[in-house]
Formats: C-alpha cells, structure tokens, sequence
C-alpha cells in the first residue's frame, strides 16, 4: 500500500469480524513497528497480544473506568494488543536524572510513534485497530500480569474490520500550520 494512501485510509475500528488475525501476520506488523524511532535509538516498547477471552472480558469489567464506550469495543475484539514501555531509560540520562524539563513525557512519546507506527502497519495489511486511553493502567497490568519496571501504555483493540468507518472531520492546514 502507498504511504499516502494508508496514511489517510485507516481508521479507529471499533467493530471486528470473527477471524482472528493469525499470529504470523501479528509478528509481521509488529516487525515493522520496530522500525519506529525512538529516544537515542534505546526501544523500549513491548508489545503483548491478549487472545484469552476471559483476560479481555475482565479488563472490559474492571480496566477501563466504567467507560461503556470501550467496554463494548472490547466486547467486541477478539485480539487486544498492550502497549508496553520499560520505565526509567528513554528521556534518562544514565545516572537516572532526567535528560530535559520534558522528564519522564519522552515515554509516551515514544509509545505514541510505536503506537501510530503499530496502527499503519497494521492497515496495511487489513487489519483494524483502535488505541484506548481510557483505561486504569495499573488495574490492567495486575489482571494480565506484565513484566516488573513496565508500564501499559495504550490497549490496542484488534481484528479485521466488520465495516469501513467514516472519517472523522480534520482541521484544514491553515488551522494547524503557522510559519515564522
Ligand atoms: C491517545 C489516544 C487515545 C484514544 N483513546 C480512545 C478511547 O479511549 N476510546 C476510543 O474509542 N477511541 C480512542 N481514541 C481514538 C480517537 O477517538 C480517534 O483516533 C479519533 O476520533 C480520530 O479518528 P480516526 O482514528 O478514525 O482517524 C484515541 C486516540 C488516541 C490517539
């Protein structure tokens, strides 16, 4: 798929078919968000595929503040990828202290590029996905267990997609582009 073309093509999927998204494709899509850039090159996203009905129905119950809106999205997908990042390393300095005034942000922000990069690749190989805010991260790592010094980032819904959605309005350019 161009670039052009799977930039402005996907969409938040929040209704999926039966078909699981095999594994192999999976492994695929994540290869290329590897290839995201991230703080001083340090990689610290991890991805972790929750297939178990029962672990999705639980986070759905008790993970996401009682927001209906995600608890039927992820009534709704059979895949739920987490977002992971290792604390402590990108936005640090070796010593511990904070590289800029930006402290610890540098994480997320290295999430989102994963994240965004996870999404597009995803497109391109016909699969949806929706990133989810709206979650109690700590209330989600204890029902799936995640790794000691890790943090989960966004759940990613996922899954073939039951329909196209419509697009979202988008501000023109002169909203959002100013020159000095
Ligand atoms: C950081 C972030 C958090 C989001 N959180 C949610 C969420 O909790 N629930 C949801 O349904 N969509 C969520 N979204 C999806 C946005 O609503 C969606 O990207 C936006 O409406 C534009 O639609 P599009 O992705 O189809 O272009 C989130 C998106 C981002 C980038």
């Amino acid at each position: 798929m161009e670039t052009v073309q799977c930039i402005k093509e996907r969409r938040s999927v929040r209704k999926f078919t039966d078909e699981k998204v095999p594994q192999e494709v999976v492994k695929e899509i994540v290869e290329l968000a590897s290839y995201a850039p991230s703080w001083k090159n340090t990689q610290t996203i991890r991805y972790m595929l929750v297939e178990d009905r029962a672990i999705i129905d639980k986070i759905a119950a008790e993970g996401v503040m009682d927001f209906a809106f995600n608890q039927k999205t992820l009534s709704r997908c059979g895949q739920l990828m987490l977002i992971l990042q290792k604390n402590g390393i990108c936005g640090y300095e070796k010593d511990g202290s904070f590289s800029t005034s930006k402290e610890e942000n540098w994480e997320m922000f290295d999430a989102g590029i994963a994240t965004q990069t996870f999404c597009l690749a995803a497109h391109d190989k016909g699969v949806g996905t929706v990133i989810l805010g709206i979650f109690d991260d700590k209330k989600v790592a204890d029902i799936v267990g995640i790794p000691e010094g890790q943090t989960v980032a966004a759940l990613v819904p996922m899954g073939y997609p039951a329909f196209a959605p419509d697009m979202p309005a988008r501000k023109s350019v002169d909203d959002i582009l100013s020159f000095k």
